[in-house]
């Protein structure tokens, strides 16, 4: 499928390699319309399959996409059962066309909280869409950005006392080695629907220098063209990672 946008972002010079969404507003979405909240949940779902094809089609190498975060084990038990069930569903209806697509998909965060039937349906996803090429899409699930760090942090004290590593050589490339995201290159461009201006802690390290793009629209009803809007607004900005502008000074 073809675009104007898409032939636009072709024009407009680099695309975000990595780009990372927070995908918010699902329960908002239900409840303007009179619907439970887990329907804007499965409304999502289709929103998810439409941001993973236009990434690609756009030339986006790494697509995360948090999902559900530590906190939201904190929501009603038949909420987390409907986003659950969504998740497998999710893999079990997505995994041949992704495949097919490309894409490899990887599930990150504290997995061993998710229940049998759902974290098998993960470990399938994961081995049949293992080596695609086109795309690598990472479902942050059980996900939290602080928890991420304290594991790190905890992986590295646990060495250093056991004299494996000397705390003086640690760096961001050792810290990073130890996050769910090592060896991927930090988000380009971060997406958050709904308006809200927050980080919610996702990818607190990561995110450091990321270009951000918060949208109104609420995440059922996200396109792909919503995708191609942000990544043109990112290849409008100037990223000077805390420098000056070339030229200046
Ligand atoms: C935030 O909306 C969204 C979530 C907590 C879950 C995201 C899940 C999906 C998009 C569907 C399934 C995902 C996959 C990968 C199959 P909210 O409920 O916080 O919305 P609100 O702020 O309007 O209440």
């Amino acid at each position: 499928m073809s675009s104007d946008t898409l032939e636009r972002i072709r024009l407009c010079g680099a695309v975000p390699q990595h780009v990372a969404v927070i995908m918010d507003g699902n329960g908002r979405w239900a409840v303007q319309r009179g619907l439970p909240r887990h329907a804007g949940h499965r409304q999502g779902m289709n929103a998810v399959r439409e941001a993973v094809e236009g990434a690609r089609q756009a030339g986006v190498e790494v697509l995360t996409l948090f999902a559900f975060s530590t906190e939201n084990w904190q929501r009603p038990s038949s909420e987390i059962g409907a986003l659950m069930g969504l998740l497998r569903l999710y893999a079990e209806k997505e995994k041949r066309e992704l495949k097919r697509q490309g894409v490899e998909v990887h599930v990150l965060g504290e997995l061993h909280r998710l229940d049998e039937g759902t974290r098998k349906s993960v470990d399938a996803i994961v081995e049949g869409t293992r080596g695609g090429e086109a795309m690598r899409l990472n479902l942050m699930i059980s996900y939290s950005g602080r928890e991420e760090l304290l594991r790190a942090v905890r992986a590295l004290a646990r060495d250093a006392a056991a004299g494996r590593l000397d705390p003086e050589s640690i760096d961001d490339e050792v810290l990073e080695g130890r996050l769910f995201t090592a060896g991927l290159p930090d988000p380009d461009l971060l997406i958050r629907t709904s308006g809200e201006l927050r980080i919610s802690n996702f990818l607190l390290w990561q995110l450091a220098y990321t270009e951000i793009h918060v949208t109104p629209v609420l995440w059922p009803e996200f396109t792909r063209e919503h995708l191609f809007d942000a990544v043109l607004d990112y290849q409008g900005r100037e990223r000077r990672f805390g420098r000056v502008t070339a030229g200046e000074g």
